[in-house]
């Protein structure tokens, strides 16, 4: 297993829109082992593929799947821990309900919380990591988690939400951010 590194806006990768998997094989279990490592060390509570520039129909998130259900529980305190791990490939929302508003925050945009509408309750259609199909409901805050991971299956990141004056703005700080972190500020370069 490894870390990889993460990929930040505003690289144009992360505008691109990821591939269906058309096989599930040990590269891709390989994938989902390092994604998960990443994801836990980040810390984070989901990673797509294309966040560690693989631009495949891959996600985790550190959220678990009770009795075909993912929403948080009051005993949840571990979300985000190795103690919870979805893994989808492929993935596809087949049900939406209801509405929920957000704050969300991104492993590729740090340092920026962008409230978004989302669907409270989806149902998902994915691959397993041995290419069995199977399907779960999400609610709640683990809906907005893996409609955020699917965004970026798309080539959708919250950067893109916000409006052209904002992203400049944000750049900026970012950039200034870098400097003083005594890194080189690289144009779309992962850091
Ligand atoms: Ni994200």
């Amino acid at each position: 297993m490894a870390i990889l590194p993460i990929f930040e806006v505003p690289h144009p990768l992360l505008k691109q829109v990821s591939e269906p998997v058309a096989r599930v094989d040990d590269r891709v279990r390989r994938l989902l082992d390092d994604m998960a490592e990443t994801m836990y060390a980040a810390p984070g509570v989901g990673l797509a593929a294309v966040q560690v520039g693989v631009l495949e129909r891959i996600l985790v998130a550190a959220v678990p799947i009770r009795d075909g259900v993912a929403d948080e529980e009051e005993d949840d305190a571990e979300a985000g821990t190795k103690a919870f791990l979805t893994e989808l490939i492929n993935p596809v929302i087949v049900r939406r309900e209801d509405v929920i508003l957000y704050d969300e925050g991104c492993l590729s945009v740090p340092d920026l919380v962008v409230e978004v509408e989302r669907s409270r309750i989806i149902e998902i259609e994915a691959l397993d990591r041995h290419g069995e199909p199977f399907r779960f409901e999400a609610r709640n805050f683990y809906a907005v988690i893996f409609q955020h991971e699917i965004d970026h299956l798309d080539g959708n990141t919250i950067y893109e939400r916000m409006g052209p004056l904002k992203r400049r703005l944000y750049l900026k700080k970012i950039q200034k951010q870098r400097v003083r972190d005594g890194e080189r500020p690289q144009n779309g370069a992962p850091v």
